[in-house]
């Protein structure tokens, strides 16, 4: 089989992906003519171009500005839905999705009705595909400790079952702050997920891992910096969900390829450490994050995994990788082992 099939046929997860990010572009511009968003009379190609970020605030602008298409229940079901559709598609059996809640509660969208939205479409896609989807509420930390102890007031009032973690993403500021509202998450059984070293160094990955107890770090690959946190993340195996084309498109990483040798703290900001942190022994994952965003999606991560110098056993370890650093029951691990 070519590497492509072979890439399509691999049983995956997915334990890094933004619901609004994965948002399509017809879908986009059906909820913007729907609602008669302003500055949205814009064509496929024109999306694309609009897909092209100078630098990382750049994207979350963006990112917030496509989040104001999404209004009401049947926006969010929609979009659930689809999402889960297309995972399924490149055979992902399950996901943990992140959703943006701070952006929806401070647009004045009720909590219930996100989460009616969202469950709706995921009971559809999990009768009709058998995939199955748990939810990861997130906030932004550029809104401040205020913002996340609303998010996760909203959680605790309307969550369901389905929810099984905190997050926080946004411009990434200093994590130490969100201690209280993370100790809070975690007492109410949520896994604490944050975003930590997507943009940032070493110092932001401590924090999670201190001061917000951590359970995976999402991108995480400011952690190269720092040969003791290299380790420590080796020795605990707190899984990194790495996601190589966010990085790129972002502007966090220069390049994808490995052209130079030696440690990647020598060249950080150049190229995309995921082999090196794979020959580290790190318990990496690989994922899309913001999929039509970022010109990508799972499968796509996969081929550019391979691109990077990643052979097959690689690739394979990378998905088993994902199951063992999943939330899923262990015997369901085993089914998918
Ligand atoms: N990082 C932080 N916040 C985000 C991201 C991301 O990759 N995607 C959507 N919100
Ligand atoms: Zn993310």
């Amino acid at each position: 089989a070519s590497i492509d099939q072979f890439i399509a046929a691999l049983p995956k997860v997915e334990l890094h992906v933004h619901l609004e990010g994965s948002m399509q572009p017809p879908l986009l511009l059906a909820l913007a003519e729907k609602h008669a968003v302003a500055g949205f009379s814009r064509s496929l190609r024109e999306i694309r171009e609009w897909y092209e970020y100078r630098d990382f605030p750049h994207f979350l602008d963006v990112y917030r500005r496509a989040v104001e298409v999404l209004r009401d229940e049947e926006d969010f079901a929609a979009l659930a839905f689809d999402t889960a559709r297309n995972l399924a598609a490149q055979n992902v059996r399950y996901a943990e999705v992140h959703f943006s809640l701070s952006d929806h509660l401070l647009r004045d969208i009720p909590a219930p009705v996100v989460f009616a939205g969202i469950e709706h479409g995921r009971k559809r896609a999990e009768r009709e595909s058998g995939i199955r989807i748990r939810w990861i509420p997130d906030f932004a930390g550029d809104y401040g400790a205020e913002a996340g102890e609303r998010t996760l007031d909203a959680v605790l009032a309307h969550g369901p079952q389905t929810v099984l973690g905190f997050g926080v993403g946004g411009l990434e500021v200093e994590r130490d702050q969100f201690r209280e509202v993370f100790a809070r998450a975690r007492a109410a059984g949520l896994h604490s997920l944050p975003h930590a070293g997507e943009t940032r160094g070493p110092d932001r990955v401590w924090s999670a891992i201190r001061a917000l107890g951590a359970e995976r770090i999402g991108h995480g690959i400011g952690s190269v910096a720092d040969a003791e946190l290299i380790a420590h993340l080796r020795d605990t195996q707190l899984p990194v969900d790495v996601s190589p084309t966010s990085n790129l498109r972002t502007g966090a990483v220069r390049a994808l390829t490995q052209e130079s040798s030696g440690a990647p703290w020598q060249s950080r900001g150049t190229e995309h450490p995921l082999p090196w942190m794979l020959e580290e022994g790190l318990l990496v994952t690989l994922n899309s994050d913001d999929p039509p965003m970022f010109g990508t999606d799972l499968n796509g991560e996969y081929r550019a995994a391979h691109r990077m110098g990643l052979d097959r056993a690689a690739l394979t370890r990378l998905a088993r990788n994902g199951v063992r650093a999943s939330f899923l029951p262990e015997r369901d691990k085993t089914a998918l082992l």
